[in-house]
């Protein structure tokens, strides 16, 4: 296993001779990529795929009213892989780059391995076993246990063992965990106070309150300390750790409110020190590359690891088997080096070759919503000022689509605004400049993304 060493700021020296080392390692790369997906996660990873010197064209299925400005959208549902199948061969695609969990957990990497005319078509994500780090908690749970991964204690319950769901739950402290086994569009996991409540909780879930994915349950021992998302790109054997970064998942600022997708994200997060990393390192994403060998996964993708730093030591709150969405977003702004060509060499099982550069500044991502989500809101609103934003912003395109020639509002996350500054401060100011140049009805974000890190750089 190696890993492809790069921390921000290092390596200055290797960079001036990147293009060199890009040219001597390069001779059949990409020329066209589709990336799979719609929202701002897409629409960054399809931004710095396009800025490549080896890619020729970036499609986006399907895309959003931002990734029409950096490739072409193709209008396809993406739940039917024979439809994604037509528009691959139509359009000579070589690389595939599947932005959400669903078609991993669904099989497509499967799905292209299988089929004669799309086998050597590369493709970034794990195969239909892998995606259940993220598409089954208890299969995620036995997998930490099995290769001692750090992570919460826990206990996983159906309608056959309710009783001792019961006694599992006396036995815990407050408060309880309870998670939905399969995919609840990010909704299935719930955290109470009272050991009644957690009861009558786990008996509704089992009887259905998030469809089949609550026909299991696992309640889990409730770990307090800082959350972080960490990013490896592996080709199942060796890896590169990605910038990590922080998000904010509460509607309201201080924490406060429903749980969201994600309201923001600051990259780096001052608490992954060195040492912290040394130690995710070694006690996670080590076992969990050597676990995926043993267990005879093909993994060439992304690892995203919910960590809870917990007195400087991590635990995995959950895999996915994605980037994470509004991460992606200000992680994406953060690598310098070619993203096409990193992909390409995963894809290939050539990670080791490839050469990484991280930007040393801070990024700090704002998402604008729309007024009402999580819960119920309006879609249709018309958004003005996108051309008054600082050119020094990126602005990733998140529940966005064309109307005639005016772009309007198609989601409950609307659009991020990614600013870099040499610290946290300096971002924060000109994300926050920009995100009020945005504007459409009913617009809300959050104020306060970054403040609780600001005193980590003190
Ligand atoms: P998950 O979908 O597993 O990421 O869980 C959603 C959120 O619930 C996480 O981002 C955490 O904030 C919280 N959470 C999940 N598991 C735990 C746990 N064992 N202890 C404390 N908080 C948790
Ligand atoms: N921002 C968290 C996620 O993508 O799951």
């Amino acid at each position: 296993m190696e890993k492809i060493i790069m921390y921000p700021g290092e390596n200055k020296k290797e960079a001036v001779d990147w293009k060199d080392i890009q040219a001597q390692y390069i001779t059949n790369v990409e020329r066209n990529v589709l990336v799979l997906g719609s929202g701002g996660r897409e629409h960054a990873l399809a931004w710095k795929i396009a800025q490549s010197e080896r890619v020729s064209k970036v499609y986006i299925a399907p895309g959003n009213a931002g990734t029409a400005s950096v490739g072409v959208n193709l209008s396809i549902n993406i739940a039917d892989f024979q439809a994604v199948k037509d528009i691959v061969l139509r359009n000579r695609i070589d690389l595939v780059v599947v932005g959400p969990e669903q078609p991993l957990v669904d099989g497509i990497v499967d799905f292209f391995k299988n089929d004669a005319e799309l086998k050597d078509v590369k493709i970034i994500g794990p195969d239909k076993k892998g995606a259940q780090l993220e598409g089954s908690k208890a299969f995620a749970k036995d997998f930490m246990e099995k290769y001692g991964i750090p992570t919460a204690k826990c206990f996983t319950v159906t309608a056959e063992n309710l009783l001792e769901g019961f006694d599992y739950l006396e036995r815990l402290e407050p408060p309880y965990v309870l998670k939905a086994d399969g995919l609840a569009a990010g909704k299935g996991v719930l955290i109470l106070n009272e050991l009644a409540e957690a009861k009558s909780e786990l008996k509704e879930m089992l009887s259905g309150k998030f469809g089949s994915a609550s026909a299991k349950v696992v309640i889990e021992q409730f770990l307090k300390g800082i959350e972080v998302s960490m990013f490896v790109l592996t080709d199942g054997e060796n890896y590169v750790i990605l910038p990590e970064a922080k998000d904010y998942k509460r509607i309201g600022d201080g924490d406060t409110g429903l749980n969201t997708g994600g309201m923001g994200a600051v990259s780096p997060v001052p608490f992954v020190t060195p040492d912290f990393i040394a130690k995710v390192e070694n006690r996670i994403i080590k076992p969990t590359i050597e676990g995926l060998k043993k267990e005879k996964i093909d993994y060439k993708g992304f690892i995203f690891l919910g960590l809870m730093n917990c007195g400087g030591d991590p635990y995995v709150i959950e895999y996915n088997v994605r980037m994470g969405d509004p991460e992606t977003e200000g992680v994406m702004t953060r690598i310098d080096s070619d993203f096409a060509v990193l992909l390409d060499k995963c894809a290939q099982g050539k990670l080791n070759e490839a050469h990484y550069q991280v930007s040393p500044e801070t990024s700090v991502t704002v998402m604008l919503v729309s007024g009402g989500y999580p819960e119920s809101y309006k879609k249709g609103m018309k958004i003005t000022g996108l051309d008054d934003v600082c050119p020094c912003c990126i602005v990733a395109h998140a529940g966005t689509k064309f109307d005639g020639n005016d772009i309007v509002t198609s989601g409950g996350r609307v659009i991020a605004v990614t600013a870099h500054g040499k610290n946290i401060e300096e971002a924060r100011e000109k994300a926050y400049h920009s995100a009020k140049m945005i504007k459409f009805d009913g617009k809300n974000f959050r104020h306060d993304i970054g403040l609780d890190l600001m005193n980590y750089n003190a």
